[in-house]
């Protein structure tokens, strides 16, 4: 797969929800950012919404869990017709499991870690996940600034994945715009999560396309 770009709802009109996710039809998934106000502080939408979202997207859905008890949440957002679900290490009992579980659904099993939270804790076991997703803002809002320190994580996975073998995908969401995304295509990222960018350029579709190109040439050298 070469780079892929993944638009966040967050920053679209809720209101208009299926016209919003046209205008992103460039993209390779469609970024829906599930919250519940105790894991992060805000709330957006679950499964209910993100069924219908999965009917009328033309892109497969990456579902962001950051939710408390995904142990018993993630699984049912698989069901709902996402076809990649992300959870939050933080709030797992048993991340191996729900991975599982993911995979047995059908579903391709991410990974996300917070700021705060070392790649360490995830190293050992990579195979178990499809991608990891690592945040270059604390979760729970768009239009953040984006971390470059969180680029030493992007490289250990990307090293650990090369040294196995295992074709790890690695995402990025939290001010990935056209001034941000060579950095981490250089480190070795290769899904990109951007909302505010995306949602806030005049041209949606195209914007898309621009920051493709951008992470491509970037990763060639
Ligand atoms: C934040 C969400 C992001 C958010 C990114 O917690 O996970 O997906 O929409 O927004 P931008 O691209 O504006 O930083
Ligand atoms: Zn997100």
């Amino acid at each position: 797969m070469g780079m892929q770009i993944a638009p966040s709802i967050l920053s679209a009109d809720f209101a208009n929800l299926e016209s919003e996710i046209v205008k992103v039809d460039t993209a390779d998934w469609l970024h829906v950012d599930v919250m519940d106000g105790h894991f992060v502080p805000n709330l957006t939408l679950g499964l209910p919404v993100v069924e219908r979202i999965a009917e009328v997207s033309p892109m497969p859905i990456d579902a962001h869990l950051m939710i408390d008890d995904p142990d018993h949440w993630a699984p049912r957002y698989a069901e709902a017709g996402a076809a990649s679900v992300t959870f939050h290490y933080e709030a797992a009992k048993d991340p191996r499991a729900i991975a599982r579980d993911l995979r047995r659904l059908g579903a391709r099993a991410s990974v996300a870690l917070k700021p705060g939270t070392p790649v360490d804790a995830i190293l050992g076991d990579l195979a178990e996940f499809d991608m990891v997703l690592v945040m270059t803002v604390e979760p729970g809002f768009g239009g953040q600034a984006f971390m470059p320190d969180m680029m030493d994580k992007v490289r250990a996975l990307r090293a650990a994945s090369d040294a196995a073998d295992q074709g790890l995908w690695i995402q990025t969401d939290g001010g990935i715009a056209r001034d941000t995304i060579e950095t981490v295509a250089r480190a070795g990222g290769d899904v990109f999560v951007a909302g505010s960018a995306v949602y806030g350029a005049h041209d949606p579709a195209a914007e898309v396309v621009a920051l493709r190109d951008l992470a491509t040439a970037a990763a060639r050298g």
